[in-house]
């Protein structure tokens, strides 16, 4: 399966989502490659971390720019069972090849920038791939929330998200917790955590399973 972890704002989680969901695939014993399109290079230096820790199991990480993107992910995809893309924060060459070659797509964006705009550049990008990749679905997860749950979050992401004809909204929220910072520091998944957040590794969890569940 490949999934593309994307979007045009900077800082929304991205590389943490898709770390966590790499590692996490990784740990069900699977052959997951992550792809790092970003010159920041923040999941590469994630599992550097991790291959510095000698965590196991190990997490494949691989950089890789510019157009060529595609071909490359559709050789690799024979290669690997999965490929999660994490593509930087920024409408991309990446981001655009991403969402071409992807199955699904992910796209975290805090409560806080759940904005008309973001949203309407997002669901254009994911029109225009669909043209070649029709088989491409899109889902915008709630990221960095307050841990202060409100009721209206939901209810106003799903309003405004009414409006957009290619993009669903993920059940799962990731609530903002220092836990997440610290992992990626330690090139760690929240399931490794020591010790674990447990609203941290179940609500990574359920991502997981929505991100999974759609083979
Ligand atoms: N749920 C969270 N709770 C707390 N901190 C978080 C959470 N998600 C991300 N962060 C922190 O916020 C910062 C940005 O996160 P991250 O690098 O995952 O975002 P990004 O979308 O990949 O950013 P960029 O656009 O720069 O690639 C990092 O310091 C990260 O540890
Ligand atoms: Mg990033």
């Amino acid at each position: 399966m490949i999934i593309l972890i994307g979007g045009e704002k900077g800082g929304t989680g991205k590389t943490t989502l898709a770390v966590n969901l790499a590692a996490l695939r990784a740990l069900q014993g699977r052959d997951v490659l992550l792809i790092d399109t970003d010159i920041q290079a923040s999941a590469s230096y994630w599992t550097q971390s991790r291959d510095e820790a000698k965590v196991q199991p190990r997490v494949a990480c691989i950089q890789k720019f510019g157009k060529g993107l595609q071909t490359e992910v559709q050789d690799l995809a024979r290669r690997y069972q999965d490929i999660i893309i994490d593509a930087g924060g920024r409408d991309s060459v990446e981001l655009r090849a991403g969402l071409v070659v992807a199955e699904h797509a992910f796209i975290p964006i805090q409560a806080s920038q759940f904005d008309i705009w973001t949203l309407g550049r997002m669901d254009d990008l994911v029109k225009t791939a669909q043209g070649f990749n029709p088989n491409l679905k899109a889902w915008v997860v709630i990221s960095r929330a307050s841990t202060n749950p409100s009721v209206t979050e939901t209810t106003e992401a799903q309003g405004i998200l009414a409006d957009f004809e290619h993009l669903h909204l993920a059940n799962s929220i990731i609530r903002d917790r220092i836990t997440y910072r610290k992992a990626a520091r330690d090139g760690l998944c929240m399931e490794e955590m020591k010790p674990v957040d447990p609203k941290a590794a179940e609500e990574m969890k359920g991502l997981f399973a929505e991100v999974f569940n759609h083979e």
